[in-house]
């Protein structure tokens, strides 16, 4: 796991530059796993890398349906996961990962724990994003490429 860097936000619009950053490393196919606690902050950023990637359409927290998936105006598409409720980690396959990878999406998961073994071999190499809460407004953000052997 290498830090590619490591920042505190003081405010929403901090977290929606990081966003318009993360937007540039994160090309066609590729994966990013949000880690933070409830309230961290994961679907804010996945509302900023929404709007950073040129989607218009307002992006909601895929809470009880898993899934969302948003066309990028440029090709594609981000597919926004939120694996909290899901059962087993092969439930992950039912909900269109490893096509939507293949396929050249991006994709964004939040509690990507629930589903470990199924990304590590689906998805051996991808970005993750730590958000830890400091305050009201302020988050601590650390941004990692990760190779699974
Ligand atoms: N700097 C910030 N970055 C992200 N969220 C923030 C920030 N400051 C305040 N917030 C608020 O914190 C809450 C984060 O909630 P949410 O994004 O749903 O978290 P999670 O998906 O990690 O559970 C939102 O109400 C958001 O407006
Ligand atoms: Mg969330």
């Amino acid at each position: 796991m290498r830090l590619l860097f490591a920042r505190d936000l003081h405010t929403l619009s901090d977290t929606s530059a990081l966003a318009a950053e993360v937007a540039l490393s994160l090309g066609p196919g590729s994966l990013l796993l949000l880690e933070g606690d409830l309230g961290a902050g994961k679907t804010t950023f996945v509302q900023a890398l929404a709007r950073a990637l040129g989607i218009t359409r307002a992006v909601t927290s895929p809470t009880f349906v898993l899934a969302n998936t948003y066309p990028i105006p440029s090709g594609g598409h981000l597919v926004h996961f939120d694996l909290y409720r899901l059962a087993s980690p092969e439930g992950l396959y039912d909900l269109g990962f490893t096509e939507a990878l293949e396929a050249g999406d991006r994709l964004a998961v939040e509690w990507p724990e629930r589903a470990r073994r199924v990304l590590d071999a689906e998805a051996p190499v991808r970005y993750r994003l730590c958000l830890t809460r400091l305050g009201d407004t302020d988050r601590r953000a650390e941004f990692y490429l990760e190779e699974r052997p």
